[in-house]
């Protein structure tokens, strides 16, 4: 008998067992209404956590209204939000899998269209067609995120110590909603990353200026994150590994930060990168499957802090060679699983490790099980 891949190798973080290690990576589908869940994300995240994964991300959740992207982000910036949250965390569980939510502001990257609707700063124009007019921006600092865009308002101290209480509040609701997982977004140009790289903060306070200066608001949340979260439960954080344009922020910096986030408590890192600036074709990241494995593979290797590997991960072999060479610990999937959601049960299968077709509801075994039998697909 061969043994297990490790792509279905269950793994323990902290007390939370995962069957397998294939994650749903977070993706925002701005579907909700005022923040709240709607019938989409219920089947939306039914589909996804029926298709076999470990872990199931529900999308980036905003910790108040300030910090949305769009007008249909989810949020979780008041006590009305817990139910529908709740919700989507017991459909993950009742399919088997585990469930995470990722907790996140959107800095100088709010006010903006759904990317169907053009991805652009809101306008006059949005009010009318919509009624979804655009809201003043906040973030490290006064550089807006790209050409035509609004600057926006560089939060005063008082303004960081009320978004903290806001972070806070929204890890409570997190945990009272039944998630196992929070992951604290640091990545992709937004609140958080808007203070750690160079190319978005100029303060000259304690939040500007030095490498320790930039990370200490996602450090101080990092470790509210932790204290928030039941001590049995693991905390993720993700990062933009490098900012990919004028070097900004760095793998050597994320090696830093991974360093710290660890010292808090933190148990995974999830290797990202971009999202600073609009794709212009001149990014220093080439977009090949698995672009960002080396980010995972360094972070994992020097800071010594297990990492998710994603990006253009899309052959069950590949992921499977990425755990295997210590690469990452946990894989995540985004488009591949919009496009196929029972990838992973069905990569369980080609990988000749599910006799049982155990990575499959029931309901859809019994039927599939014998429809291979007996005709051969
Ligand atoms: C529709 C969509 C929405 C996304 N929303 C989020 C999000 O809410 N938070 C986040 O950190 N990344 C988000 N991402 C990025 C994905 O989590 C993932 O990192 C990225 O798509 C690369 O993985 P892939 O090549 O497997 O799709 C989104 C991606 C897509 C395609």
């Amino acid at each position: 008998m061969t043994a297990t891949p490790l792509l279905f190798t269950p793994i323990k973080l902290r007390e939370l067992s995962l069957k397998n290690r294939v994650i749903v990576s977070p993706m925002a589908t701005y579907s909700a209404i005022d923040g709240h869940v709607t019938d989409w994300h219920v089947g939306h995240i039914a589909k996804l956590a029926a298709g076999g994964p470990g872990l199931v991300f529900v999308e980036q959740s905003s910790v108040n209204l300030q910090g949305r992207i769009t007008h249909g982000c989810l949020g979780i910036w008041d006590d009305s939000h817990v139910a529908g949250l709740s919700k989507l965390a017991s459909i993950i569980h009742s399919l088997n899998a585990k469930a995470a939510i990722q907790i996140a502001h959107s800095g100088r990257k709010g006010s903006s269209q759904r990317p169907w609707e053009g991805g652009g700063p809101l306008g006059p124009a949005d009010a009318v067609a919509r009624n979804e007019g655009p809201w003043e921006l906040a973030a490290s600092s006064s550089i807006p995120f790209d050409n035509g865009w609004p600057a926006p308002h560089m939060m005063t101290t008082e303004d960081i110590d009320r978004v903290v209480e806001d972070y806070r509040r929204a890890f409570r609701r997190a945990r009272e909603a039944g998630f196992d997982v929070v992951e604290l977004h640091c990545a992709h140009g937004y609140l958080l990353h808007s203070f750690l790289s160079p190319l978005a903060n100029n303060r000259n306070d304690h939040y500007g200026g030095s490498l320790a200066n930039r990370m200490r608001l996602p450090l101080r949340l990092a470790a509210i994150m932790r204290e928030e979260w039941p001590a049995h439960l693991p905390v993720f954080v993700r990062i933009s590994s490098v900012d990919g344009v004028d070097i900004g922020w760095s793998i050597e910096d994320s090696v830093e930060f991974a360093k710290a986030l660890k010292q808090v408590g933190v148990d995974v890192v999830d290797c990202s990168s971009g999202g600073m600036k609009l794709p212009r074709g001149n990014s220093l990241v080439s977009r090949t499957p698995g672009f960002q494995v080396p980010f995972a593979e360094k972070v994992q290797r020097e800071a010594k802090i297990p990492t998710v590997a994603v990006g253009l991960i899309r052959e069950c072999q590949h992921a499977e060679t990425v755990l295997e060479e210590s690469k990452a610990t946990l894989i995540a999937l985004g488009r591949e699983l919009l496009w196929n959601p029972n990838w992973p049960a069905q990569a369980a299968l080609e990988m000749g490790c599910d006799p049982d077709w155990s990575h499959w509801p029931p309901q859809y075994a019994w039927w599939l099980k014998r429809r291979v039998i007996q005709q051969g697909q």
